[in-house]
């Protein structure tokens, strides 16, 4: 850690140049493609928080208050958020004054006026799905980058953020008294089909040192929601087929990293943003690393051959550290190692 601060430090000056994303027209491809330039040394550091939109009630303003820290310690680039952005049911248009009360207002620290990259969880699903993609927001705050499958080019990485709620075969089946937002979506069949198409079409031409998935619902988790069963069937294989190095997600109101069997592939959830402490724990059969259920969030600290996550708890404390040097044979290093 103090290797990493030292290092992030010295990188700060740099990031007084750092750029506003660039829009580029879609390729073949049908997704989306952002462009956000690492710093001048080639390293990119950014917060990831989930599952936080409560006007900051359930300690949502003290996770804030910590991310707008250490946000500051490791001169962050940017800001992920693995959905439900906002409770208990989405917004109810791009006038909901909750956009405000639960965002704006909550992350006001100035490391926090970084663009924050979002994809929406089944509980925006249950609003107005589409006020959140909706440009109106970026004139209220423009930070607030908000897509359902999108893909964000950062030099030394990719982000493929991926819409998982259309997967989730209950929210179609079974909505109970929930209504599910589907405009742009149904049929599922066909929305899940191309969506897989165009990851993998994008995933085979991806040439960056690190490719990461960033998604709203668990791979694979040990707290009350456990494993999605539709994405480990189809969305992994598309993650397995491509190298992707890490799963990131929230969902689960937890921070949880683990390690698959098959192949080697991370899980990462950073759903800590605001409601936790669940109080389940229902273990599966992948490797269990770290498990907290409280609120918190997580860092990422990326140079071209090493990546360092981070969790933090709602005080700011450091519960966990993971770092990996790539996998990807052109970056290993003869002394390969991966620590923990
Ligand atoms: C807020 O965070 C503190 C410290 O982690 C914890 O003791 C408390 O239970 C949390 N409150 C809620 C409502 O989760």
């Amino acid at each position: 850690m103090a290797q990493g601060s030292a290092a992030m430090a010295a990188a700060a000056f740099f990031a007084l140049l750092a750029v506003a994303p660039l829009l580029c027209a879609p390729a073949a491809a049908e997704l989306v493609r952002l462009e956000h330039l690492a710093k001048n040394d080639g390293s990119l550091s950014l917060l990831v928080v989930g599952d936080w939109g409560r006007k900051g009630t359930y300690n949502q303003s003290r996770v804030a208050h910590q991310m707008g820290k250490v946000g500051e310690q490791l001169n962050i680039d940017f800001v992920i958020s693995t959905g439900d952005n906002f409770y208990e049911n989405g917004l109810t248009g791009t006038d909901d004054q909750a956009f405000e009360q639960s965002f704006t207002d909550i992350y006001t620290a100035k490391s926090l006026q970084k663009p924050w990259y979002l994809v929406l969880g089944n509980h925006d699903y249950r609003g107005d799905a589409l006020a959140q993609l909706s440009p109106v927001l970026q004139k209220i705050d423009s930070r607030f980058i908000c897509m359902k499958s999108f893909i964000v080019n950062a030099e030394i990485v990719d982000f493929f953020f991926v819409d998982t709620t259309p997967f989730q075969l209950k929210y179609w089946t079974h909505p109970k008294d929930d209504h599910y937002d589907w405009r742009g979506v149904a049929p599922r069949e066909k929305y899940i089909n191309n969506l897989l198409k165009d990851l993998d079409e994008a995933m085979k031409k991806s040439s960056a040192a690190w490719k990461i998935v960033v998604g709203h619902h668990t791979m694979r988790s040990v707290s009350d929601h456990g494993d999605t069963k539709e994405l480990l069937q189809l969305l992994l294989p598309v993650l397995q087929a491509n190298g992707v190095d890490f799963y990131i997600n929230g969902h689960d109101h937890c921070l949880e990293h683990i390690s698959s069997r098959d192949s080697p592939i991370q899980y990462f959830t950073s759903g800590g943003g605001s409601r936790a402490w669940r109080g389940f724990f229902q273990p599966n059969e992948d490797k269990l690393k770290f498990f907290y259920d409280g609120q918190g969030f997580m860092s990422l600290q990326l140079q071209q051959d090493q990546a360092e996550f981070t969790f933090y708890d709602a005080d700011g404390n450091i519960l966990y550290q993971y770092s990996q040097w790539s996998l990807r044979e052109t970056y290993l290093r003869p002394s390969y190692v991966a620590k923990e």
